[in-house]
Order: C-alpha cells, then structure tokens, then sequence
C-alpha cells in the first residue's frame, strides 16, 4: 500500500512528480501553447466581470491561497484577499456579484471552508472551488470545481495536495490572465513551458533526499525553530513551518524577513536554527541584509536559493540549491525540501508520523 515507503507522508511527496502532471492534464492546449479549461464552465464573458476574488481556505490550503493571490495580482491583474475560513465566515465580509470567492479544500468537506462557501453564496458572490475530492461536500455545492486530481491524500500533513492546489492557481491565474490579456503571449509561453518542467525538477530535488535528511537529524533536539522569506518565500515558509510543527511538535514560526526587527528578533540567540528562503531575484539583497542581522546574534542559517543565485552561499552556513525556474513557480520546489526536514525530524524523533497527536485529517467539525 505504501509502495515500499516507511509512511504515506513520505509516499505522497515521492509522488508529487506524478501529482503534478496529473493536476495539469488537459489544461494545458500544447498547440495552442495556452490554459483549456473545458470543464470549468466559467466562460471568459463571466471572467471579465470579475473584480476582485476573496481566497478562503484552512491550515496549509490557506496558504496554497497565499500564493494564489500572488498568482492573480501578478498575471490577471484582480485584487485579492486571502483569507482563513474560520475568520472570513464571522468578520461579515463586503461582497458584490462582480466578485469570485476561491475555496480551496484538499477533502473537500472542511466544516469552515464549506461555510465560508455557503455565506459567500448567500450574498450573490459565486464560488469556485479548488479541491482533491470529486463528489465531496465543497465540490457538489460550488458553482465552479478545478479538481486537483492528485489522488487520495492519506498522510495528515499534506504535501501533494498542496502542490497540486498551487498548480490549480497557476492554471486559474494564466487562463483569467489570457481572457483578461493582462499578459503578452510571450510570457504565457515561458511560463506554460517552466511549469511542464516542474514534474521532472521535483524528482530533481527528491534524489537528493539524503542531505535533507541529515539537515533533520541536526535540528531534530532544537525546541524552536524559525523560516524567514519574502514575498511568495514567506507563504512558502509558513508551509514550512506549519508542517514543522504539525509532526515533529518543534515549536516553530514563519517570519516575514521584513519584520523580523518589529520583535522577533528578539528570540534569535547563540544557535537559533533558521531556514531562510530566497528564491526571488528581486527580493534577494533583501533576504541578504535579513540573514547578516541575524547571523550576527548566533542564528544557524540553512538558506533554500534557486541554482542560478549563488551569492546566497557567502551569507548562510549551509544551502539547499533547487532548480532554476520562474520565479512564480519557486513555491512548488522549495516547498519540497521543507516537506523533507518536517518528515525526516519527525521520523528521527520517532513520532507517528502519518497520525501526529491531535490532528485529525478532515476537519467536519468547527
Ligand atoms: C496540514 C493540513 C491541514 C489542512 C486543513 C484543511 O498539513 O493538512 O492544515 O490543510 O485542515 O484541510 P482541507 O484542505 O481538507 O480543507
């Protein structure tokens, strides 16, 4: 059942390469070298109207969201909120019929996200949904459904789910940006071309499990951690963390470098261990003066960089090069060796790592 692996956890994020060729079939036209998606039913007529899209998710789909509102403003141009589902459905959120709430479920039955549909509806806003179960709850209720098509997802920390609803975004934002023609033909091409690379550069990273590995069996006595990143690097890192925390109990947070000095900092001493993403070029000097303040109160700082960025390596203790790609598509490669530390920690430990305490997989209730 579990193909020979020692968890589902690690089984899923071995078949991440398949999953995200599975999430993309069909929705790519090769000739054509743009988005199908024949079977969403919201037409460019409706896509056009479209003013603003609130994003609405919980745990680790709320930060697939984060990115997706990256993926939106850049490419289609919509302002976007993201939201937690558990926050949204109280907070009496402003809505028109000219918006788009996204819901993005992994089960598809999450008791919050189901009622953040559900609200929305009521108010006149239409609803799509991104989510892995055909036939669930969410899938049956939405006006729109992208299915994520990565196959049952068993292990409680999700790791395919997640890439797959990042690729759902990327899908979604490049079709509104070709109806909308927010982008030149140019760049839908390149950026069409580094996805199908995706696949083939996620097994890239996953040869080199055995470093991650090692990495974990470092931290795997430290009582706090920290990931650091900007822009799409800081979702990513609340990932990263999150999956940190759900499996190996190692209290950990997600900072966006930036405010790092508005308090955290105060937490960096002699040893602290921080992951630090940079895998935006624009973003990178910052990332730099980020890693050199810390580093100088003690932190031990494993950076994650795209391959082409080499300057990263004089600022950080040890690197995680992944492949070069756009810088959009980062998320779905550095994510992978984040999922690797969080299992490989857990395991060192010697928790469960598939059913961590007090977690359950489908959360139905509130
Ligand atoms: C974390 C995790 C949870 C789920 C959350 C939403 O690894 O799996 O944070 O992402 O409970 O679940 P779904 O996507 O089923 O709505």
């Amino acid at each position: 059942e579990k193909d020979g692996f020692d968890h589902y956890m690690l089984k899923e994020i071995h078949e991440q390469p398949r999953s995200l060729r599975n999430t993309m079939a069909g929705r790519i036209d090769e000739a054509k070298r743009e988005i199908a998606m024949p079977d969403l039913g919201l037409l460019p007529e409706a896509v056009k109207e479209i003013e603003k899209i609130y994003i609405v998710a919980c745990g680790t789909a709320y930060h697939a969201g984060m990115i997706g509102k990256h993926v939106f403003e850049s490419l289609a141009h919509i302002p976007v909120e993201v939201d937690v589902a558990s926050e949204f459905r109280y907070r009496n959120p402003l809505f028109s019929q000219k918006m788009l709430t996204v819901v993005v479920s992994q089960s598809g039955e999450t008791a919050d996200t189901l009622a953040a549909l559900r609200e929305a509806q009521r108010n006149g806003s239409r609803v799509l949904a991104i989510t892995n179960v055909v036939g669930s709850s969410i899938a049956r209720e939405a006006d729109y459904v992208i299915t994520t098509n990565a196959g049952p997802e068993i292990a409680v920390a999700s790791t395919k789910a997640y890439t797959s609803q990042v690729i759902a975004f990327y899908l979604l934002g490049l079709y509104f940006a070709q109806v909308k023609q927010t982008i030149a033909a140019n760049e839908r091409e390149a950026l069409l071309h580094a996805m199908t690379q995706l696949p083939d550069q996620v097994e890239k990273i996953l040869t080199h499990a055995d470093e991650i590995r090692a990495y974990a069996a470092s931290i795997k006595d430290e009582s706090q951690m920290f990931f650091i990143g900007r822009g799409l690097d800081y979702a990513v890192s609340l990932e990263g963390s999150l999956k940190l925390k759900e499996i190996s109990y190692i209290h950990s947070e997600a900072y966006a470098a930036g405010e790092l000095k508005h308090g955290t900092l105060a937490l960096i001493e002699e040893g602290t261990r921080v992951v630090a993403l940079s895998t935006q070029a624009h973003l990178h000097e910052k990332m730099v003066s980020n890693i050199t303040e810390i580093k100088a109160r003690g932190a031990v700082v494993l950076g994650i960089a795209l391959e082409d960025n080499m300057e990263l390596h004089r600022s950080v203790d040890d690197v995680c090069l992944i492949p070069a790609t756009h810088p959009l598509l980062a998320p779905i490669l550095s994510v992978i060796p984040l999922q690797l530390i969080s299992y490989y920690t857990a395991v060192a430990l010697g928790n469960d790592v598939d059913r961590p305490r007090n977690l359950a997989k489908s959360v139905t209730v509130e």
